[in-house]
């Protein structure tokens, strides 16, 4: 089968080169000429742990193409999938639709066979009614359906979400989309991968539902995990006991400085949105934006508590290890670290910061941050170490050598990746998130 990608960002490649290493013929088209290039010499425009394997060889194999020319891309396409970006609109959180519905124009144009088109771009309820008037618009003479298949990839572990997801989620109007995407997704069920079909509404809503809910279950302990500190609990033995509670489940309930990325910011601002403009509030869901944005600068004031205050922090030097919005990734997106650098900097407190992957995306973002080529560098002469992304690469520092190149054995650990005893053993004055 021949499949179109018409976006080849995060999702687009990911699913693109999944769908390739399926056996489907994949195109996948991009109007940026230089990501593009790109791709033809054999470069990820974006990390992803294995990504650059999977692409290779299913470009050796002939099954995934690159082009910038859409119409020529989905010619002969049975599947055309929309895989652009919706960032938050300026001002107001909605999701900016534009590069949605310019491409559903173009694919409107294009078209040169039936097809069935497909939003995997995240997009608000009542998009892909809009798509179909667009289409229709065209005056195509072709048939066409509109599909709505939200996706549930983690940066970081995208390919095996791709390759073994939860569930695949399918709203569809009629028997054609339905029919094809049955074929897209045969090899996924053939694995036993649960297929639920829905309608387009649910299918779009069901997106901005999970990440919502997921969202909710972080800021939930976040909450607990400062209720803990006040009364002697520890978060993360909360995390388990209400874990194990199988209608709970033990997932997303790692205290932290507060979700980042390019998904829950984003989608909880735009599902606010969607339930305003139908007045149907979601209460719950404001609630949960409102503590994480807070959530963020109340972790470089807790920095600035173990530096011994504002008067005490001011001219000391923090090194900062991890700067992502999580590990694995280059992104830095709504990352926490920003945050935290700002408040540090504005109470006077220098920074030297360190991070394996987002040491070039976060410096334009960070001005005024020294980025380090080694966590140790960023630890030489600080009164305190931060870590702020759990990264592999931090959870087995060397203690002596941080106390040795250190001016204090301060260490704040915002995602509790160290046993407090062992690190106080060490000699380390230490702090974390919602335990003693
Ligand atoms: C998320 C969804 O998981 C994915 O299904 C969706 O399609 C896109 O958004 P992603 O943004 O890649 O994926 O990251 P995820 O692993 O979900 O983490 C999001 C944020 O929550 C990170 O900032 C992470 O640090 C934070 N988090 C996650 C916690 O603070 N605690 C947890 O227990 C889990």
């Amino acid at each position: 089968m021949k499949i179109a990608m018409v976006g080849s960002g995060y999702v687009g490649l990911v699913s693109g080169a999944c769908f390739a290493d399926f056996g489907h013929d994949v195109v996948c088209i991009d109007k940026d000429q230089s990501k593009i290039d790109l791709l033809h010499d054999g470069v990820m425009p974006i990390y992803e742990p294995g990504l650059d394997a999977l692409v290779d060889s299913n470009v050796k194999s002939g099954r995934l193409t690159f082009t910038t020319d859409l119409a020529e891309g989905i010619k002969d396409a049975q599947a055309i999938f929309i895989a652009v970006g919706t960032p938050s609109r300026r001002g107001d959180g909605h999701a900016d639709l534009t590069f949605v519905y310019e491409v559903a124009r173009e694919i409107g144009e294009s078209l040169s066979n039936d097809a069935v088109v497909v939003t995997k771009s995240t997009v608000p309820v009542g998009t892909g009614d809009e798509v179909e008037r667009i289409l229709a618009d065209s005056g195509t003479a072709h048939q066409y359906a509109v599909v709505s298949n939200p996706e549930f990839l983690r940066e970081g572990a995208a390919i095996r979400d791709f390759k073994q997801p939860d569930r695949i989620v399918i709203g569809a109007e009629d028997e054609f989309g339905r029919n094809v995407m049955r074929e897209v997704y045969r090899p996924l069920f053939l694995n036993e991968s649960p297929i639920l079909f829905v309608n387009r509404r649910s299918s779009e809503l069901i997106k901005y539902a999970a990440n919502a809910f997921l969202a909710t279950k972080i800021t939930f302990i976040n909450e607990m995990a400062d209720l803990c500190e006040q009364v002697g609990a520890n978060v993360q033995d909360v995390s388990r006991g209400i874990g194990m509670d199988n209608r709970i489940g033990p997932k997303f309930l790692d205290a932290g400085p507060g979700y980042g990325g390019s998904c829950f910011p984003k989608d909880t601002l735009a599902l606010l949105k969607t339930a305003e403009d139908y007045e149907s509030p979601v209460r719950i869901v404001e609630a949960v934006v409102a503590v994480n944005d807070s959530r963020k600068r109340a972790m470089g004031r807790k920095v600035i508590e173990a530096l011994g205050g504002l008067d005490a922090a001011r001219d000391k030097k923090v090194a900062m290890l991890g700067l992502t919005f999580k590990p694995n990734t280059d992104d830095m997106r709504d990352s926490p670290a920003i945050a935290v650098a700002q408040t540090l900097q504005d109470a006077g407190v220098d920074i030297a910061a360190y991070d394996p992957e987002g040491m070039e995306q976060a410096a334009p973002l960070m001005p005024g941050v020294t980025m380090c080529t080694n966590p140790y560098d960023a630890i030489e002469g600080a009164d305190a170490v931060a870590i702020v992304t759990e990264w592999d690469a931090f959870r087995a520092l060397d203690l002596g050598r941080v106390k040795q190149l250190a001016k204090a054995p301060i260490l704040v650990d915002l995602r509790n990746i160290y046993q407090p005893d062992d690190v106080r053993a060490a000699g380390f004055e230490y702090t974390s998130i919602g335990r003693d």
